[in-house]
Formats: structure tokens, sequence, C-alpha cells
């Protein structure tokens, strides 16, 4: 191949282009990316009497466990309390435990913040908290007083002196034996935090978020996908249920078949989008419930005379965003120790409405549309119907989701060179290769659905990408999802990051994520040739940005040969240029290249290596793309 990168700008490219879409799903959240450690912590979302409402507790030594609403909750969003019915004739220690989200990491040095609300009638003993391992080694522990018949918040602090071998620990909660004999007591919203990103309260898991934002993302879409939309109307996901005190927070029954506690609410999302530098696409429920996955035809929808007071709610909603102290619903914002208005650019209505396009063409888009644009002209919008679909007011910004095969990523590398320059632009809002079985890539595991990324799926994703950088005058942004998955419990494959409670696995498709985003211009570049399908299996894009003087070239060879590339540049540099390299390990046959991921045992396996090389003529070099590999060439332009 023999490439110019010639010095002509094409256009410039969005500050919006990499970026993440998110929703609690796969415990992304709640588990996940939330720092809390206690599962079903506040007895959210559960039927109080059955065995299911107890999720992650246990009792230890006898006691009788059950979740109840027959007694008042801490408060009325929290209504269910945990009941502890003592045996009248007790020996030694008695009490329960919480298992975490399948673990909980014990760190040495680490403070751990923990509280729960207590009432009895009759017992005024102590209280033992600890962390200890599942076979009885205590790491950490505190005994506490002040029971009372009224529920009292005791908090407290452990700070282990060991770090656990492995997750196998649990949460535990002690009794004085002797005198709990016979008592019953209650417990509500329990908490316990270790240490959160940027030391936030009520934050994040330190090295999951450190991964998120070492991609430099400069979009965060939330809070869905499907969870946004909810199983019913009535469970949909409530932006005015996730703000506030904990305790106001009830928690919903989430899409994705678990409880959401909503300890991550909208301001924490918007704090979080200010800490990554991300700019919020904010998704809107737009009057649509999911019902049965599987069954598009039974989900529910609004009806046109119904749909004004969930209009208004979004109203409310973006008025407790950007509305100013003055207003109704920023000055409750203020009230929560935020008294600027956040940016708010893009607005989302609704998620993947192409499913149900009559009536979101019929009502649903316009009536969230013209009535926010009445108050709010700035804003932008975001259709999620078909881009083909004629929508009144028409729609500028469409996101349209693509999980498909390596070779649908491939051969639609070259999709948006053709789109039309019509002023309508497009948000890539979900992709990912998510299976090597072309007919059915959203089927089971053992249809050929990954479990991982693989390499050879990354690769394609990156000959998309470089199709989407280099049409970045209608590809304003993207994001692959989903983005976070508990190895232990979990709805979706494959996932950019997998972890369980004390690992962490970045993919190959985080690696491409991260190439292309970190190494971002500011306008792309002509080549010649251009990349397209003549060019197949190299794909590339070449960008320059102008504030560092930076010219990158993004290549990705998806084919099963190294490539050597020619190289000739129409400005001159250094003699020098980096590279990052994200290919094949030694040894690896190319048939296996499905096989090779990243995993969470196994989590090195492919990841990118740095290097650098002179050259003799400061405008020409020769580089070998090797096979299957994605690589970002960086070079100083003089
Ligand atoms: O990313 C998983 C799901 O895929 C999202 O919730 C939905 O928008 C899409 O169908």
């Amino acid at each position: 191949l023999n490439l110019e990168i010639t010095t002509n700008i094409t256009h410039e490219i969005p500050s919006t282009l990499y970026g993440y879409m998110w929703e609690d799903i796969n415990h992304s959240g709640d588990g996940g990316l939330y720092a809390e450690l206690l599962q079903n912590r506040a007895f959210q979302g559960v039927i109080p009497g059955t065995q299911n409402a107890l999720n992650a507790w246990q009792a230890h030594n006898g006691a009788r466990l059950s979740v109840t609403s027959k007694t008042e909750g801490v408060s009325s969003a929290l209504p269910n309390s945990l009941q502890v019915q003592i045996p009248k004739v007790v020996f030694g220690p008695v009490g329960f435990e919480n298992t975490g989200y399948w673990g909980l990491k014990v760190q040495e040095g680490w403070t751990y913040n923990g509280s729960f609300y207590v009432k009895s009638d009759t017992y005024t003993g102590s209280i033992t908290v600890s962390l200890k391992s599942s076979r009885g080694t205590v790491f950490a522990s505190q005994t506490l007083t002040g029971v009372s018949n009224a529920w009292v918040k005791l908090t407290f602090q452990l700070t282990p002196t060991v770090s656990a071998a492995n997750d196998d620990n649990v949460f535990s909660v002690i009794l004085d034996g002797g005198a709990a004999a016979g008592q019953t007591l209650y417990f509500g919203m329990f908490s316990l935090f270790p240490p959160t990103f940027k030391g936030r309260e009520n934050g994040m898991r330190i090295d999951l978020a450190e991964a998120m934002a070492a991609t430099n993302p400069t979009v965060w879409r939330f809070p869905g996908g499907n969870n946004l939309e909810g199983l019913s109307f009535d469970t949909r996901w409530k932006w005015n249920e996730t703000i506030g005190p904990l305790e106001n927070r009830p928690g919903r029954v989430g899409d994705w078949s678990y409880p959401n506690t909503d300890g991550l609410g909208l301001l924490e999302y918007l704090n979080w989008a200010e800490d990554l530098g991300a700019e919020p696409i904010l998704g809107v429920w737009s009057g649509i419930s999911t019902a049965n996955y599987s069954d598009l035809a039974d989900w529910p929808i609004v009806p046109e005379a119904d749909l004004q007071p969930y209009v208004e709610d979004v109203l409310n909603e973006i008025e407790f965003i950007v509305g100013n102290k003055s207003t109704k619903w920023g000055k409750v914002r203020a009230s929560l120790g935020r008294e600027e208005p956040y940016s708010l650019r893009f607005i989302e209505v609704g998620n993947e409405d192409q499913f149900q396009e009559d009536s979101y063409a019929a009502y649903r888009w316009s009536a969230f549309v013209n009535a926010i644009s009445a108050e709010y002209p700035e804003m932008e919008f975001l259709a999620t119907s078909f881009p083909s679909l004629a929508l009144n007011p028409p729609y500028k910004r469409i996101d349209f989701h693509q999980y498909d095969s390596a070779s649908f990523f491939e051969t639609n590398a070259f999709f948006f060179d053709t789109y039309p320059r019509n002023g309508t632009k497009w948000f890539v809002g979900e992709y990912a290769v998510t299976s090597t079985n072309e007919s059915n890539p959203l089927g089971l595991i053992t249809q050929g659905r990954l479990q991982y990324p693989s390499l050879a799926g990354s690769t394609a994703e990156a000959a998309f990408m470089t199709g989407m950088e280099r049409n970045s005058d209608v590809v304003f942004a993207s994001a692959y999802a989903p983005s976070l998955q508990h190895i232990r419990n979990y709805q979706w494959t494959p996932d950019i990051i997998s972890f369980d409670a004390s690992r962490m696995v970045r993919s190959t498709s985080y690696y491409v994520q991260q190439m292309f985003s970190s190494n971002r211009g500011t306008h792309v570049l002509t080549t010649n040739p251009p990349s397209d399908s003549t060019s197949v299996p190299l794909y590339w894009v070449a960008s320059y940005n102008n504030e560092t003087e930076v010219v990158f070239l993004k290549v990705s060879n998806t084919g099963t040969d190294d490539l050597v590339g020619n190289i000739v540049l129409d400005f001159s540099t250094p003699g020098f240029a980096t590279a990052i390299s994200l290919g094949t390990p030694a040894l690896s046959p190319i048939s296996e290249l499905f096989n090779i991921s990243n995993t969470i045992d196994e989590p090195d396996q492919v990841i990118p290596v740095a290097s650098s090389f002179s050259f003799q003529d400061p405008t020409r070099f020769n580089y070998t793309f090797p096979a299957t590999s994605i690589t970002v060439l960086a070079m100083q332009s003089l």
C-alpha cells in the first residue's frame, strides 16, 4: 500500500465523538460502578415475606430473618425492614451477614464507612459489626450501642489491618447473645462504602471509575437503554425518585431483572459526567415501557390523550438540571448542594423507538420535542426511530444502534461515506461485535455469541470506527455498549469491562476505544488513496490536532496477513513517530482470533504495546500493520 497523508482538511471533528452509553445492566451500577458494597441494602423492589426478599442476607447461628413491611420502615420511601428474631436459647454470638455483590473486597488500610438503622422494643444491648471472611477470620470490627424502640441510625468505620486473600467475605452484624435471646429487632437501610473515586460521598468504585475515565470519554448517554423505559409505566426510571437523601429513594425493579437502588441517581450521573469531562446526553422517558422484552407488540404505550403529565415531568427534570435557583426545580437542586445549573445540550427522546415507530411518529416525538423546545429553544434533540422515518418536527440528530457480527462492521465501515449531507447527524449510541454468527448476532453463547470482546471482533469495530471518524461531519458521537458487566451476574455479553468484587478486565474493545478516543485530532485529513472498499482489509483515517500539531493515522488490519504501508507525508516531521498497537499474541493461530479475549482470569492476553521509530526522510516511512491488529501512529508535524 502506498498511502499519502495530505494536509487537506476535510472537516472539524466534533468534541463529542467518543464516549459511553450507560444504564444499570449486568450490575454495572449497583454492584459495579456504584461503590456501595452491600447488596439489597434497603430491601427495595422485593416482596416482603418471600425468600427472594432476603437476597444477599443470611442468618448467623440460628437467627430468624424475614423482610417485613408490617412495622413502619425507616422512611415512607423505604417501607421494608429486616426483622431479626433471636431464639430463646442461644449459644454464642448470633446475628446475620450480607454477602455483598457476590463477595466483598477487604483491603488493608482502606476505611470503610458504614451505617444502618435499627429499632427494638426490648433489646438495648450492643451490636458488633465486622468485615470477616466467610470462614470467620475478622479483618475489622466495631461495637455499637444506642438501640431503642424508635429508629436510630448508627454509623461506624472499619479499617482492616490486613487484606483478605479473596472476595469470600461478609459484612457481619452480631448481637450480644445473652441479651438478645428471645428478642426481636428491626433493621433498615444499611450502607458500607470503601474509598471512592475522587473521594465523593455516595461515589464510584475506584478501579472501574479510573478505567472508564482513562478512555477520555466526551459524551455520557444515560440513564438507558431499556432501563430508562421500565417494565411498566410505573417502574420506569423516575428522575425525581433518584435524588435527595438515600432514605428518600424507593428504588425500582429495573428492566434487567434485579432491583435498582437508585443510589446512582440523576445528580450522581451529572456529577460523574462532569468528573469525566463528558457532555451528557439525557435520555428522557417517551411514553413506552418494554414489558415483555421478547414480544414487542405487547409493549405498553401511553395514549396521546394521557401523555401530557409525562411531558410535564420531563420539563421538570430539565428545569432541575438547567434551571437557576429561582425556578421551582432549580431551587430543589440548589437545596441538594448544587447551586450552579448543569450544562445540557442534548435530549434523547426515548430509546430504540424504531420498534414502535407508529406512535413515535404519530404523537410521542412531537409532544416532547415541541414542549421542550418551547421552553428551552437551545436544546438539541435525538430521535431513536429508524433513520428513514419522517418525523414532525424533522429530526436533526438520530441515535441508531448496531449489535452485529464482525463482517457487518467491516462491510459497513464505509456506510457513512455516502450518508446524505443534509444536515442530519448520527449518534452510533450502542454498538459492538456481539457474535461470530452472522445470521443470529444476538443469540446464545452456544450459537456464537461472544462471552467477552475478541481481538477479531475488536479489529472489526475499529474498522467501523475509522469510518465514523472519517465521516465525523455526520457522525457526531458514538458509544460501545454495554459498558460494564459483573461476571457473577449479568444479562448481556460482550461488555467493554468485566469485573467481580475485586478484579477487573479491560477487553480488547476497551483498548480500541481508548486508543481512538485518547488520540484525537481536531480535524480529519484527506488521504490518497482514500480508505474505501478497494483497500480492505486495511481501514484507516488520518487526523490532525491543531493544538498539539500532531497528525494521527489510525489503522485497522482485519485480515490474516501482515500488510506493509509505504506512508508518504505532505508535511515534514522530525523523522520520528510513535505507535501504539493492539495485536495478535505471538504464535496464536489465526483461526483462533475470535477466541482470543482478555478474560477475568487472563486479563492481559492482548494489551496495547507502545513503540517509537525513526526514519531518515522526514516525509516518508514504511510501517508493517500486523495481521488482525489496530494501530495508531502519531507524528509531530513541523
Ligand atoms: O445494551 C443493551 C440493550 O440493547 C439496551 O438497553 C437497549 O437500548 C438495546 O436494545
